[in-house]
């Protein structure tokens, strides 16, 4: 009992304390000679090693288990309640010490001292999950693809995306909705996407979608980012997408356009999308996309073009620091067709994004999407989801 309450006595005491760990004024403006040097950090890094690591350790954020211990617990380096201090006011608390928290002054030189303050200055920025919810905030889109339009995102040099795109069949906002479950009960397409960065500024994709049997494969190259020089960002978007559907029965004796017997070749089996896209974040609540985009197909039914012009519209408005309200709409040539999407994004992190999507389109791909019949309004629309995932 006594032990329990001195150790509480202690406990507030030291937390009272604690807050009011404060280097004088004077501290606060000593300048640190060797900030920003790259061998002074790795000088530092060898001090923290040996001396600081068993009770503030490998992160930065304290050793878990002297953080359980230590009353004050040894701080966190990556908090903002230690970036917002000055080297000169942190020179001070390492060379005086303060309780468990020894003084150095006499076992490391002021340069020693730098060096590993330095150092300390590098944990904020290798946390790696808020390192990737920070590349979240600053990009315009968070994903390659916003609903189903592309975007001038590339994904990072490193790892590979993984995409899943599925829309269910039409429903309406009646009793259909419950009688055919918001259309879960109807028959439903899904593309899936394997996206491999090839370097800084390009990835390839290859996808695989239900509706037409198609394999896609498809490749992104950003030309430039969104900078202060700059206010767009601009990117070039290429896919080629191939029907594995059984080749299709013709009556005996068809005829092309031009007069010649029709004989079903592998080539119709193929269809382009060809795209250029300009994108800008104008803060950070509010980015916006447009693009020109040319649909090519090998094979079409007579009285429709071989090409769709199109100009994809993108809006995205941030709802919060992880989430976001998507917005498509993609004026073009066909006759019957105007792909309108809104979607409710949510991001557990910067590498895991779930959207719920609202389109007039079961088809995912620009090519199927621009070239066949899109829901009218008094049709219904079409529910579904996107899971996008970086490794
Ligand atoms: C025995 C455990 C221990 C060791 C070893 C240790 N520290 Fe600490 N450190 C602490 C504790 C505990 C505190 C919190 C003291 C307080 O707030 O009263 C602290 C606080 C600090 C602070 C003040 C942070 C702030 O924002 O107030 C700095 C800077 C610091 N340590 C740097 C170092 C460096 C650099 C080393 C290695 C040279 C080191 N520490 C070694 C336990 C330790």
């Amino acid at each position: 009992m006594k032990a329990t309450l001195s150790y509480l006595f202690l406990f507030f005491i030291s937390t009272f304390f604690a807050q009011s760990w404060q280097a004088p004024e004077k501290a606060k403006n000593v300048k640190n000679p060797f900030s920003g040097n790259k061998t002074s950090i790795e000088k530092g890094q060898k001090i923290y090693n040996n001396l600081c690591k068993s009770c503030h350790g490998v992160d930065g954020r304290g050793d878990p288990v002297m953080i359980k211990t230590l009353i004050p617990p040894p701080a966190d380096f990556t908090s903002k309640k230690f970036s917002r201090q000055t080297d000169g006011e942190i020179f001070w608390k390492l060379s005086e010490g303060k309780g468990m928290m020894a003084s150095y002054k006499n076992m490391l030189s002021e340069e020693q001292r730098w060096s590993v303050i330095n150092y300390l200055r590098t944990f904020k920025n290798k946390n790696s999950s808020s390192d990737t919810i920070k590349t979240y905030k600053s990009e315009s889109f968070s994903f390659t693809e916003l609903i189903n339009n592309q975007t001038t995102h590339i994904i990072r040099p490193k790892g590979f995306g993984l995409v899943i795109q599925h829309r269910f069949g039409a429903t309406k906002l009646n009793q259909e909705f419950i009688t055919n479950f918001m259309g879960l009960d109807l028959a439903a397409n899904i593309r899936f996407g394997f996206q491999i960065p090839l370097n800084k500024k390009m990835y390839i994709e290859i996808g695989r979608t239900r509706y037409g049997k198609y394999y896609d494969i498809s490749g992104k190259y950003k030309i430039f980012n969104q900078s202060e020089k700059f206010p767009l960002s601009f990117a070039v978007y290429e896919n080629i997408a191939i029907t594995t559907e059984k080749e299709p029965q013709y009556p005996e004796g068809t005829k092309l356009a031009n007069g010649e017997k029709f004989k079903y070749e592998w080539m119709y089996r193929l269809h382009y999308d060809t795209q250029i896209l300009f994108s800008r974040k104008f803060n950070q609540w509010f980015s916006g996309q447009a693009g020109a985009e040319l649909i090519w197909l090998n094979l079409h039914p007579v009285g429709d073009k071989a090409y769709v012009l199109a100009l994809p519209i993108s809006l995205r408005f941030k709802t919060g620091l992880l989430s976001a309200i998507d917005f498509e709409i993609t004026p073009n040539t066909h006759k019957h067709t105007m792909p309108i999407s809104f979607a409710y994004e949510v991001a557990s992190s910067g590498n895991h994004i779930f959207q719920i999507t609202i389109t007039n389109t079961d088809r995912i791909l620009a090519q199927n999407i621009l070239t066949t019949k899109s829901l009218k309004h008094k049709d219904g629309f079409m529910l579904g989801f996107n899971l996008i995932r970086y490794f």
